[in-house]
């Protein structure tokens, strides 16, 4: 299996700098000797300060992030404020500790038979699509859907972008999969597919692929206690039988599922209920 492997135990990491793209905060941290990630792999972050002891103790879980971009020792994470977690990392600011595990694990596989790759991205699921396209020496077509102009501001991370938002404020009027599907009526024998974002995206990009016989990638979210395996809190269901996201994904081909829009609704349900975002 083509996988980095994290290192045992939590490493205390340095924020380096923190930009914002609209709707997103990008943090950046210095995790001096850790290894470099592929493309699809997560970390779990933790703020090193004042993590927990709010409403209801939230948070108290680390939080599960695709890493947006590694360079030299580098690592940066595409943060939206939705919970509390998100939120007390996106007021992180230079010279803050961070504490994170990872690259934690699999990651894309490069596209099969000479396939032009094709990325699609919904909100804040464009980030492991970045560094993908970084990967693919910028060759990717990137496909990225958002809901107003706030947050189209994301679409700036990646290299000759097509945008969709709900509201039609920054380029096409609609769903970012209308955008696939012109992609695939035109040219479906020639590329294969890689996605991430929400569920209901990511089912439509699996029915689409599949109607027109396209390979695609899936990276899934899920509510995630430990990242490594342990708690059996983000399983999926595969034609395999049930997997555990955090070690067998993120990235799973659509292949394997018959429906990506349930992923994430079964075991893990309470644990994500009470303390995810
Ligand atoms: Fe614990 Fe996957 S997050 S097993």
């Amino acid at each position: 299996m083509n996988r980095v492997i994290a290192p045992f135990g939590r490493r205390a990491a340095t924020v380096s700098a923190r930009d914002e793209h609209g709707s997103y905060t990008v943090i950046r941290c210095h995790d001096r000797g850790g290894p470099t990630p592929r493309a699809g792999q997560f970390y779990m972050l933790t703020a090193a300060e004042r993590w927990g002891g709010g409403a209801g103790e939230r948070p108290f879980l680390p939080r599960a992030f695709s890493v947006l971009r590694a360079d030299a020792g580098e690592l940066q994470f595409l943060i939206e404020d939705v919970g509390p977690g998100t939120r007390r990392l996106c007021e992180l600011h230079p010279d803050d500790g961070l504490l994170l595990v990872g690259p934690l694990g699999n990651g894309f596989a490069p596209p099969r038979g000479g396939r032009a790759p094709v990325l699609v991205g919904g909100g804040v699921g464009i980030a492991p699509l970045a560094i993908w396209q970084d990967e693919l020496a910028g060759e990717a077509t990137a496909l990225l859907g958002f809901r107003d102009e706030r947050h189209a501001a994301g679409a700036g991370l990646l290299k000759r972008a097509s945008v969709a938002t709900d509201d039609g404020s920054v380029g096409h009027h609609g769903l970012v999969t209308e955008l696939l599907e012109d992609e695939l009526d035109a040219r479906a024998e020639d590329v294969e597919v890689y996605a991430c974002g929400p569920p209901p995206m990511l089912e439509a990009v699996r029915e689409l692929s599949s109607d027109h016989k396209v390979p695609v990638q899936l990276a899934l979210e899920s509510g995630m206690a430990c990242g490594f395996g342990a708690c059996f809190g983000c399983v999926v269901p595969t034609s395999d039988g049930y997997v555990r996201l955090c070690v067998d994904g993120p990235v799973l081909d659509a292949a394997e599922l018959a429906d990506a829009s349930s992923v994430g609704s079964l075991a893990g349900a309470e644990l994500r209920g009470v303390d995810r975002n």
